[in-house]
């Protein structure tokens, strides 16, 4: 009976540092989730743009120059973004735009 609740008691354990570890690596992963529901439809997997249809590149040498803080307010205030992009919440546009650097290199 003693170790069935020490099989349970471990197990738990294990479950617990199981759901808890990725979210370490939590801000990374979820930029570039975030990026690839919410933006790679239009502005591209590998965020060139789509030229065509006037949808500006992310990675272009202007918008590596451009600040962190001035990309999050593009991304708040284009005009052509829909509501959804327009109102993502600050700490998902820090992990959106950390994940286009990481595109920018
Ligand atoms: C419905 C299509 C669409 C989606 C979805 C979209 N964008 Fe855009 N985005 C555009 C268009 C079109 C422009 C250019 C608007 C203009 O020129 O006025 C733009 C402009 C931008 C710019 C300014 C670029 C520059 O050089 O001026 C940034 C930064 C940007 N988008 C980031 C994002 C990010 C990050 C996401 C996802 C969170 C996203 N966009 C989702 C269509 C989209």
């Amino acid at each position: 009976m003693k170790t069935t609740k020490l099989i349970a008691l471990v197990g738990t354990i294990a479950l617990g540092l199981f759901i808890a570890i990725p979210k370490l690596s939590w801000a990374a992963d979820d930029g570039a989730a975030i990026y690839k529901t919410k933006c790679a439809a239009c502005h591209g997997a590998d965020a060139a743009g789509k030229p065509a249809a006037k949808i500006p590149s992310l990675v272009s040498e202007d918008l590596k120059k451009t600040s962190d803080e001035a990309i999050g307010k593009f991304i708040a205030e284009t005009a052509k973004h829909p509501a959804g992009i327009k109102g993502l919440p600050g700490d998902d546009v820090k992990a959106v735009v950390s994940y286009i650097r990481s595109l920018q290199k």
